[in-house]
């Protein structure tokens, strides 16, 4: 019998079966042959019950921070590099494996109980993330925002301008979203970045490929802003997470932030930073034409799927598509 030095063995292992260089990690205790050589001081407890998949700038963070508010569900712990966000579905953390993943989690104190969860918004529109979230969680709700992706746009090209992006700085949004083949490489790239996330039906479809359709629940993000405790209590219902948390109670509108915010006893509300919730001008009739009429086809999409899949239909996709018709 002959072997290699381990690097050595890797690499022959691979010039062989060139196809597992990508890993995809299953979870260890879904198949006895695997659960018997995983340490025994290991759990597989410590994976989330549902993922928030954004995508970015729908309110993702102010929903992270209501469910936070729920005495039976458990956040990860935030990252310190990535936006406080784990990340791992979506790109290079992936290669970290699933003890890197699982030291996010606490040890659940009772698993019957504890729902923990991670909200990662470029899981939504990241290629592989589904397969891969599948691949770990099979069996995990998913939980994603959507607004306008109109208002998306042009909310995440204010978060560019805000953190100075200097494309951003030096191209109206107008020139975004109007940028034609022959532009510039680099504003056809934030052209992309901009609007992608939006064509909402196409990434859907990639997450309801990998996930049966009653593990995914649409959250209509403009009610998510103006009346989160009736949000809040659909998704619990969706969660089946128990007991009933009652928001209206633990939310209170706050004047000067123009957003609902947790309830303190005693002192000011407790809202999110001064990066959600910006204070910017509208969007020029312009943009928002132009934009209705990029989207059109995609939110008729996004219609005939919430359909098939018996969801309710936002309100503001109701009006764009009244407006685009
Ligand atoms: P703007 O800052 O453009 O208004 P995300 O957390 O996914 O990045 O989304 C940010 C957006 O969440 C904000 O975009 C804001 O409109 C929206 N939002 C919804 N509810 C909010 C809340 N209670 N507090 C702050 N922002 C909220």
């Amino acid at each position: 019998l002959q072997t290699l030095p381990p690097m050595q063995l890797a690499d022959k292992y691979f010039q062989i079966f060139p196809e597992e260089r990508d890993p995809l990690w299953q979870n260890p205790c879904h198949d006895k042959r695997h659960k018997d050589i995983w340490s025994k001081e290991k759990t597989c407890d410590r994976l989330p019950r549902f993922l928030v998949i954004g995508p970015q700038k729908t309110g993702t963070t102010a929903l992270h921070s209501f469910l936070s508010l729920h005495p039976a569900i458990t956040s990860s712990f935030p990252s310190l590099v990535t936006f406080e966000e784990i990340q791992f579905f979506s790109g290079p953390n992936y290669n970290n494996g699933i003890d890197w993943y699982m030291d996010f989690f606490p040890f659940p104190s009772n698993v019957s109980t504890d729902f923990m969860f991670e909200k990662s918004a470029n899981y939504f529109d990241t290629e592989v993330a589904p397969k891969r979230a599948a691949a770990l969680l099979s069996r995990a709700k998913i939980l994603a925002v959507l607004i306008n992706p109109a208002d998306r746009a042009y909310s995440w090209y204010q978060h560019q301008r805000a953190h100075q992006d200097p494309m951003t700085v030096n191209h109206t949004f107008q020139e975004v979203v109007t940028a034609r083949p022959a532009s510039p490489r680099e504003l056809l790239i934030l052209q992309r970045r901009c609007l992608k996330p939006g064509a909402y039906a196409t990434h859907l479809e990639r997450w309801l490929h990998h996930y049966q359709p009653s593990q995914v629940h649409i959250v209509d993000g403009s009610q998510l802003r103006s009346n989160p405790a009736l949000v809040m209590e659909g998704i619990q219902r969706f969660l089946g997470v128990t007991p009933i948390f009652n928001y209206t109670q633990a939310l209170t509108y706050d004047e000067s932030k123009g957003f609902w915010c947790q309830r303190v006893e005693g002192a000011r509300p407790k809202c999110l930073g001064k990066s959600k919730g910006r204070k910017y001008s509208d969007m020029t009739p312009e943009s928002r034409a132009f934009l209705t009429e990029h989207y059109r086809e995609h939110n008729m999409e996004l219609l005939r799927l919430l359909n098939r899949l018996g969801q309710p239909l936002p309100a503001w996709l109701r009006e764009e598509l009244q407006s685009s018709s």
